[in-house]
């Protein structure tokens, strides 16, 4: 029925759509990387800086398949409204990129549309991408140009009507695609400009830290509030200062840390973060990483949810809570719930732990975590899964317990949750 009223709005939203289209306003080409020939394109120096930008921008992770060549494509990629393959953006002639100019490269990371001026499906983070500079854009260019030529064929994406006809994205777009380079803020810091230039454009950290409406596009209001990951169950949290869910009491050495090593003193990065970790933070330059830490911690805290919930109906679910803890949780992570610095991640104050939907402790109980190895840390501890010890009751009890004691304060986590999230597989 959901899926019905969606539907109906779209092919609403796609007849009006023309109209709104006009809205889309057509930047002004930058003079600057605008004559673009063979030689610039080779320069050792420009592909270097591209390499280092391809991966602040994480483009290997989708465009790579499993067991597959890197840049080559063919990961399918998951959304609400069906599946989407990742093209193969190698130089190869007649499947990859080899017969792309830049000015075709730019108006897909830049405008979101492909090499015949389709337009292209969001999962691909042009809403983030359309930050980054021409300069930076040309860098990443020369690099993908400098690979060698993979040959593989584009799959087709796997998408219910209307979703399956490109044009219905011009009413999507009209809606949440807001073309424009980065703005620098004159009155901050270089640090802060550098920071908020990657959080928000290459870093695309916002196509997972914010929520999503359920036409899968963005309110400006939501930058990086925190989300759940469409057609992912996963949270991505609040990255701004806030208590019981953000980032409060992370200092900028911890964030650095977290996207360096994948662990922190206050947390560290298992699901879909783990993979940014390990195949594009930790790579990411110190200066780059400490603007990122300056910028995340200049977002002024949101103000914390209140969450309701009546002493009577949860007193016994915390009492159970209590004792599957104190038997099967409190050895690693403490009985305080500190942790072990440096080998248990403390479970008071963690954001994951206190995201809004439970469903990240929830998961990690039952499926166990598993941080990224990383050259910072070649060895982490992971989290044993529980799935075959304990009961959906009993998940349920434990997580509620460890989002309500010490310093949490998030809701509990009903049994049925615990059902419904049991069966997701890690990805
Ligand atoms: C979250 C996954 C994801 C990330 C990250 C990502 N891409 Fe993509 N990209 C896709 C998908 C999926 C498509 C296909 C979209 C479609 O079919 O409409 C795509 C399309 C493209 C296209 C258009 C290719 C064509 O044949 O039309 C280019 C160029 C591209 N990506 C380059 C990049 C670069 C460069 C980066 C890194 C800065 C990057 N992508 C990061 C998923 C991603
Ligand atoms: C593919 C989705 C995705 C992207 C992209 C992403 N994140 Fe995350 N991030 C997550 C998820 C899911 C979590 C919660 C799991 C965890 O705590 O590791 C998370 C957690 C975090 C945490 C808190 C870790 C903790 O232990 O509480 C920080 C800090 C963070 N991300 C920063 C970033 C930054 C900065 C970027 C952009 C450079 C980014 N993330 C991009 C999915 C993502
Ligand atoms: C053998 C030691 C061990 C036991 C027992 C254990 N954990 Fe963990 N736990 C870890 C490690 C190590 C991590 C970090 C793994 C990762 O990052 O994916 C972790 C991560 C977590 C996280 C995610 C927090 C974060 O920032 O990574 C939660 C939530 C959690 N554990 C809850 C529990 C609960 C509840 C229990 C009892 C049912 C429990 N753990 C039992 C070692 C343990």
């Amino acid at each position: 029925m959901k899926r019905m009223t969606i539907a109906v709005i779209v092919l609403l939203l796609i007849a009006g759509g023309w109209w709104l289209f006009r809205a889309e306003t057509r930047q002004p080409v930058s003079p600057s990387a605008s004559k673009v020939d063979g030689a610039t394109l080779k320069d050792p120096a420009l592909i270097a800086k591209g390499h280092y930008l391809a991966i602040v921008g994480d483009c290997a992770s989708c465009h790579t398949a499993q067991g597959g060549e890197r840049y080559a494509g063919g990961r399918v990629l998951p959304t609400p409204f069906g599946s989407i393959p990742s093209p193969n953006i190698t130089p190869d002639h007649g499947t990859g990129l080899g017969e792309w100019s830049f000015e075709d490269f730019w108006q897909a990371l830049h405008s979101g549309k492909g090499r015949h001026g389709e337009f292209l499906y969001p999962v691909f983070s042009y809403t983030s991408f359309t930050k980054v500079t021409r300069e930076d854009a040309l860098a990443i260019f020369a690099y993908l140009q400098s690979l060698a030529p993979v040959r593989a064929p584009a799959q087709a994406p796997e998408l219910e009507f209307p979703y399956s006809v490109r044009t219905s994205l011009k009413a999507w777009r009209a809606l949440y695609f807001r073309e424009g380079e980065f703005q620098r803020d004159a009155s901050k810091s270089d640090a802060w400009n550098r920071g908020a230039y990657l959080v928000q454009g290459l870093g695309h950290c916002n196509e997972c830290h914010a929520a999503r409406d359920s036409l899968g596009g963005q309110q400006g209001s939501a930058s990086l509030a925190g989300g759940q990951i469409p057609a992912q169950n996963w949270y991505a949290p609040d990255l701004s200062m806030q208590a019981n869910g953000g980032l409060a009491g992370w200092s900028e050495q911890d964030i650095v840390d977290l996207l360096k090593t994948g662990q922190s003193t206050r947390g560290t990065a298992f699901g879909p973060m783990a993979e940014v970790v390990a195949e594009s933070t930790q790579h990411m330059h110190e200066d780059d990483l400490r603007a990122i830490a300056t910028y995340l911690q200049s977002l002024p805290p949101r103000p914390a949810a209140v969450v309701a919930t009546s002493e009577l109906d949860t007193r016994a679910i915390l009492a159970q809570g209590a004792k599957v803890y104190a038997q099967r949780c409190a050895d690693c992570h403490g009985k305080d719930g500190n942790g072990v610095a440096g080998i248990y991640p403390p479970l008071n104050g963690n954001s994951s732990v206190n995201e809004p939907t439970g469903i990240n402790a929830t998961r990690v109980v039952v499926l166990g975590g598993f941080a990224p190895v990383t050259e910072g840390n070649p060895r982490p501890y992971s989290m044993p899964p529980f799935a075959q010890q304990l009961s959906d009751a009993d998940v349920a009890a434990v997580v509620s317990y460890i989002r309500r004691s010490w310093s949490n304060k998030a809701s509990i986590v009903m049994e049925r949750d615990v059902v419904k999230y049991r069966h997701t597989p890690i990805d």
